[in-house]
């Protein structure tokens, strides 16, 4: 990083080869499954993170402004009641938000160590680079891994608070995000914590308008799983074939992201000696973003073994941080 003799470590538990290998096998299974699915982390190679960043920028996407003000609210209480020395952040970003819990946890004298884990070496690299500036004496820890797979490796020792923010959950199906609850819990001690983000069900215009926004971010950001197939597995995607489709699934309550082929299309993906074809109209599947309720969060949070310790949500109720303890 900047400093040589600085504090900061990157494990890369998620070397290039393995992250090319899971592509390949992903992206088999998904193109041949009826219906056609990309599993979303693809979506996070630079441009793809630097597209999110974008995205939490715009006037229709509320999550990111009303977490951040939540946190505003609650940090200080947050941090009293966690006395954590350590705060280990899954699928972190460009940590923008984080500084206001690092802040918190400073000033009460007790934090030593931040330890961020992301999918996007580029997007870690970027926040450790200005977290040094910022936090000259605060030990960081970065982790390129996946948060699904990959806790075990995360730095034990100290007392940790795992942040997982941006209502990242609800990017995980019913039983992927149980046994990542679950796997959460099993690498932490009893006491130690977990500060969960989560979007709250609310008005179907609301949503669907923070999943398909005005300016287009959304559905270039949605694409770009395209790009990223065309350049990892020299694919032939035209990209702007497929429309960006977000539809609020009312019966899961979640909103559904697809790419929509305008066109009939035979796409071909070298890496897999693999031919495609798309029906005009066919829909593929790249991503959910579930919405929760009160009582669901209370629930699965007791199905993995967390004590909901504190809540805290906006007045229109459409984010919510709880602060839930391992018992
Ligand atoms: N926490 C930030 C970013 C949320 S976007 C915020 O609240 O604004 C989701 C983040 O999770 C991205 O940075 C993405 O790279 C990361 N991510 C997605 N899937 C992941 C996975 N399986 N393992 C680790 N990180 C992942
Ligand atoms: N965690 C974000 C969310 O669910 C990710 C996200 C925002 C997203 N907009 C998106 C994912 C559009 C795919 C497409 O709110």
């Amino acid at each position: 990083m900047t400093r040589p003799n600085r504090l900061t470590e990157l494990d890369v538990h998620l070397t290039a080869a393995d992250a090319e290998a899971e592509l390949r096998a992903d992206a088999r299974a998904g193109l041949t499954a009826v219906p056609k699915e990309l599993p979303p982390k693809y979506f996070y190679d630079a441009r793809g993170s630097e597209l999110f960043e974008k995205i939490t920028e715009l006037p229709e996407y509320y999550p990111t402004r009303t977490e951040r003000a939540l946190l505003e609210e609650s940090v200080a209480e947050i941090a009293e009641a966690s006395g954590a020395d350590t705060v280990v952040e899954l699928g972190s970003g460009s940590s923008a938000k984080t500084r206001l819990l690092l802040d918190a946890f400073r000033a009460t004298g007790s934090l030593r160590r931040y330890v961020p884990q992301d999918v996007s070496e580029a997007a870690l690299r970027g926040a450790l680079e200005a977290l040094e500036g910022e936090y000259p004496d605060l030990e960081l820890h970065g982790v390129v891994g996946d948060f699904t797979k990959d806790l075990a490796g995360l730095p034990t020792g100290g007392r940790r608070m795992i942040a997982f923010l941006g209502g990242t959950i609800g990017n995980l199906r019913p039983a992927e995000r149980a046994a990542f609850l679950a796997h959460v819990r099993s690498v932490l001690e009893p006491g130690e914590q977990l500060l969960l983000g989560t979007g709250l069900v609310i008005d179907e215009p609301t949503l669907l308008a923070a999943y398909d926004d005005a300016a287009g971010v959304t559905a270039e950001f949605n694409r770009n799983v395209l790009y990223v197939l065309n350049r990892e597995l020299h694919a032939d995607f035209v990209p702007e074939a497929f429309a960006h489709v977000a539809a609020w699934e009312a019966e899961d309550e979640w909103i559904e992201m697809r790419l929509r082929a305008e066109k009939a299309m035979r796409v071909r993906v070298e890496e897999l000696d693999l031919t495609v074809d798309f029906a005009e109209g066919e829909e593929m599947r790249t991503e959910i973003s579930a919405k929760f309720r009160p009582e669901g969060v209370r629930e699965m949070l007791a199905e993995a073994g967390f004590d909901l310790g504190r809540w805290w949500s906006d007045e229109d109720r459409r984010f919510a941080l709880s602060l839930a303890t391992a018992v």
